[in-house]
């Protein structure tokens, strides 16, 4: 590894001090043993969820059973809902490739996020509905749509999704245990939209790693490492219990790995903080999504804010700072993380202190203080890259066993495309990891609406299948 890519040696003008926070924070960086517990814990909770058994991972059959290999032609439409983004997409297809794409955002206030399921749901109708006329879809012609929906469900088929439990930012009681599908039916026959039809629904993994394979034909793995985190791979069938549908014969399958949850049963309780659970007390949704919350980009800040807020406790951060006067939970966000993280590349301290004067409100700070600050950031980055790599070499390792050396990982999400450090950290470690087995990291942007026009594809070229079957 190169040193500008190494946590460096804490340094401060007092070595008392010093020690005292090194003591503190000791626990985010992690020793070799660490790192091949989580290995051990991750195939052994992956083992568990493909056999049935209770596990913190869910592992979902997707019914996917292929990659875009060439044969997709057609126009499809795409609603992706998941962190930030509300989006309805329009794609053409010839011959496996895009030749046309128009997409269009709407926003998505809180109230609709965090409330009636009824009310978002039939906002997302309207939004395809606005989409439809605004666009002049015709009336006598078919669409098939992709619903990108990026939260943990149980399928019982490609269009068929029940809602596990809602995560990130978004809580709407009433849809847990209800098929997103049906509900989305529901809410576009109101809007009489009887020829846009919802053939698949999928996650943003999954519509990572399709668009990915449309970009790369070795691509095997999709990740997303944005606002929460997970990823999905192409899995053996039979090694997929899972079945409740008839099988076609297929070979592989995608598997959801929703590993946001990976821990939620305790299973990485060896290795949390006590800063990891006071994130999680203040979190939307308490107990869950444990992983997800020691990388995803709505909690990395939240992360960063709560260990200082420890420092400052103990005397030992911004002193002159009084209690009250501490930044409040979720006042500090990601990105500036990832500022941090770039004057620490470019060595240059003029955006942290920028972050101190406006975020913690203060000019009164020393230069240990920003060195702190600096340390922390560079820890909690390091730890989040260190662990998407566990993962991922896991999944490397357990496929190269058939598909050999040459897999590309298609990866997409914002922490990964602003975070200075964290892309190479990801590579250089899954490398390390997996014994230098050739993959490649391809960045796959807006796979969760490209993703679901192509899953569109393929259902239609599916179910075209088992029509003349
Ligand atoms: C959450 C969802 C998962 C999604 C991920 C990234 O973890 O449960 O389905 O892929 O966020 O958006």
């Amino acid at each position: 590894m190169k040193s500008m890519y190494e946590i460096e040696k804490l340094q401060l003008s007092d070595p008392v001090k010093n020690g005292k926070v090194e003591d503190i924070v000791k626990r985010l960086a992690f020793t070799d043993a660490i790192v091949e517990r989580i290995k051990q814990v991750f195939i052994s909770e992956m083992e568990l969820a493909l056999n049935m058994e209770p596990s913190s991972l869910q592992m979902e059959n997707t019914y996917i059973p292929e990659l875009p290999d060439g044969t997709e032609n057609g126009t499809f439409l795409a609603m992706d809902l998941g962190g930030t983004n509300l989006r309805v997409l329009m794609m053409t297809m010839k011959r496996g490739e895009v030749s046309n794409e128009i997409v269009q955002h709407y926003p998505l206030p809180e109230e609709l996020r965090i409330g009636c399921g009824d009310k978002l749901f039939d906002h997302l109708a309207k939004c395809i509905d606005d989409f439809a006329k605004e666009k002049q879809l015709k009336d006598d012609c078919k669409y098939s749509l992709g619903f990108t929906f990026s939260f943990p469900m149980r399928q019982s088929g490609l269009d068929s999704g029940v809602l596990v439990t809602w995560t990130k930012s978004f809580n709407c009681p009433s849809v847990v245990g209800q098929d997103a599908v049906l509900l989305l039916r529901k809410s576009l026959a109101k809007y009489k939209r009887t020829n846009i039809e919802v053939v698949a629904i999928l996650n943003d993994t999954t519509g990572t790693l399709m668009h990915g394979a449309l970009l790369d034909k070795n691509t095997r793995i999709g990740i997303v490492l944005g606002t929460g985190s997970n990823g999905c791979y192409m899995e053996r069938a039979n090694r997929v219990k899972h079945w409740e549908k008839q099988r076609h014969g297929e070979k592989h399958v995608v598997v959801d790995v929703e590993w946001g949850a990976f821990g939620d049963n305790g299973v990485l309780d060896f290795m949390s903080t006590e800063f990891d659970r006071t994130v999680d007390e203040g979190s939307l949704l308490k107990n869950s999504f444990t992983f997800e919350k020691y990388i995803g980009g709505k909690y990395l800040g939240e992360l960063c804010r709560c260990i200082l807020q420890k420092l400052h406790e103990n005397d030992l951060f911004l002193e002159a700072l009084s209690k009250e006067q501490y930044p409040k939970p979720w006042t500090f966000d990601s990105d500036n993380v990832s500022v941090i993280e770039y004057g620490t590349l470019n060595d240059s301290w003029d955006s942290l202190e920028e972050i101190i004067r406006t975020k913690f409100a203060t000019a009164r700070y020393s230069n240990d203080d920003l060195k702190i600050v600096r340390y922390v950031c560079g820890l909690i980055s390091k730890r989040a890259a260190q662990l998407v790599a566990i993962n991922t070499s896991v999944l490397l390792n357990r496929m190269g066993e058939e598909e050999g050396d040459n897999i590309t990982v298609a990866i997409d999400g914002s922490v990964y495309k602003h975070h200075p450090r964290l892309r190479k950290w990801i590579i250089d470690y899954t490398a390390l990891w997996t014994n230098d087995k050739k993959c490649k990291f391809m960045l796959a942007e807006d796979g969760s609406g490209k993703g679901a026009a192509i899953v569109a594809a393929i259902a239609d070229k599916l179910r075209l299948r088992e029509c003349s079957n």
